[in-house]
């Protein structure tokens, strides 16, 4: 006889909150922007900087498929907390979205992240957007020109008019800010496709310090190379993809003394000391002791949980979201790394 095997405890907590739709807004015939309510008690959490994403469970099937989208609102300027959805031809979710979001409609959101945001507000910006990518570079255009003293240059290609997303917010906003916002449209229907050489010449005699680029991976690439060999701190690059995990489910960690390595972490000026177990990530350890640490797509994606490892030494599955120079100098993807050599200390 055999003896049985011990259950192991697997204490599963479901991460996120429960958001009410509030408004749907038509934004083009393939695109709909998405308001949320947040209820006062989820206002910390709910917290963003422009250029920042949520991530959504969209509701389709047994276990939802997990999306981000970027806030197409900014903070102190639009009441409500909102995403622009443009739909993936194929896709398995956006459409969903596009045809189905209603208001009264509850979806499951996990806070806001994201490192795709602007530092100083005094600096001069290069916003360049194509098609969805229009949406985060459209929540820091409206901060930039609210809060800050600096020039903003916006290069918008789309489709063709109909497709271009916020037009009439924008025309609005050259009216009420002619020195300091300048709007380039391009229609690729019209005109082609953007070149890095066209792409030069139209910012020929912009003003910019950091630039900020989103929109298909080829598109990206072609406004990289127009930026030649502007450094690349300096240059600020969002790439779509979708997750193919569940970020919303945490395996809960056991942190007891007996089950790790010491680690001190420091989050917000905050020094945690905790526990950390060789098969468990550093995310997954502080959410299962209620540290409100940033991650958004836990599979190495997003760049949201980047972090600097001061002391000690780690593993990760997958380093995607990191620079090679980034490796350089120790920073970590808090979502992947599991602890190989103590103590640790790592700085968010
Ligand atoms: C940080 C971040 C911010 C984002 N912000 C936005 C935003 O503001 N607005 C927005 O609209 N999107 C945004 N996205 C993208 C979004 O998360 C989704 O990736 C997008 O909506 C597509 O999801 P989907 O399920 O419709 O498509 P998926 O099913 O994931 O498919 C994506 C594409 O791949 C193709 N495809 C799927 N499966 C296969 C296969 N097996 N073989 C070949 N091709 C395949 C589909 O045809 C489709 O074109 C963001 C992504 C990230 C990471
Ligand atoms: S949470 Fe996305 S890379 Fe870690």
């Amino acid at each position: 006889m055999t003896v049985p095997a011990r259950a192991t405890a697997r204490r599963v907590r479901q991460l996120g909150a429960d958001l009410a739709i509030a408004r749907v807004v038509r934004e083009t015939a393939d695109a709909v922007s998405v308001s949320f309510e947040v209820p006062p008690e989820l206002a910390d959490d709910f917290a963003y900087r422009a250029g920042q994403f949520v991530t959504v469970r969209v509701p389709i099937g047994e276990a939802g498929y997990a999306r981000s989208y970027s806030l197409s609102s900014a903070p102190g300027v639009d009441e409500l907390l909102t995403i622009t959805v443009k739909r993936a031809p194929g896709g398995r979710a956006s459409g969903w979205l596009v045809d189905n979001a209603e208001p009264g409609m509850t979806l499951r959101v996990l806070p806001p992240s994201g490192l795709f945001t602007v530092g100083e507000s005094a600096r001069d910006l290069l916003l360049i957007a194509a098609g969805s990518g229009m949406t985060p570079v459209f929540s820091i255009l409206k901060t930039a020109l609210a809060t800050g003293t600096g020039h903003v240059t916006l290069v918008a290609s789309h489709r063709s008019p109909a497709d271009a997303l916020f037009s009439a917010e924008l025309a609005d906003l050259e009216h009420r800010h002619p020195d300091t916002l300048t709007v380039i449209d391009r229609f690729t229907s019209h005109e082609g496709r953007l070149t890095p050489d066209q792409l030069r010449d139209a910012i020929s005699s912009a003003r910019w310090q950091d630039a900020f680029i989103c929109g298909p991976e080829t598109f990206m690439a072609t406004a990289r190379q127009a930026l030649g060999s502007t450094p690349t701190h300096r240059v600020h690059l969002e790439q779509f993809t979708s997750i193919e995990g569940d970020p919303f489910e945490l395996e809960e960690v056991a942190t007891d003394a007996a089950t790790g390595l010491n680690a001190e972490v420091t989050l917000d000026g905050q020094t945690h000391s905790v526990q950390w177990p060789a098969e468990a990530t550093l995310v997954d350890v502080l959410l299962s002791r209620g540290i409100r640490v940033p991650y958004s797509c836990r599979e190495g994606d997003c760049g949201s949980c980047m972090s600097k490892l001061v002391r000690g030494r780690v593993e990760m599955a997958c380093t995607d979201a990191l620079e090679e120079e980034d490796i350089e100098d120790g920073f970590i993807l808090a979502c992947q790394a599991r602890p190989v050599e103590g103590p640790l200390q790592v700085d968010f």
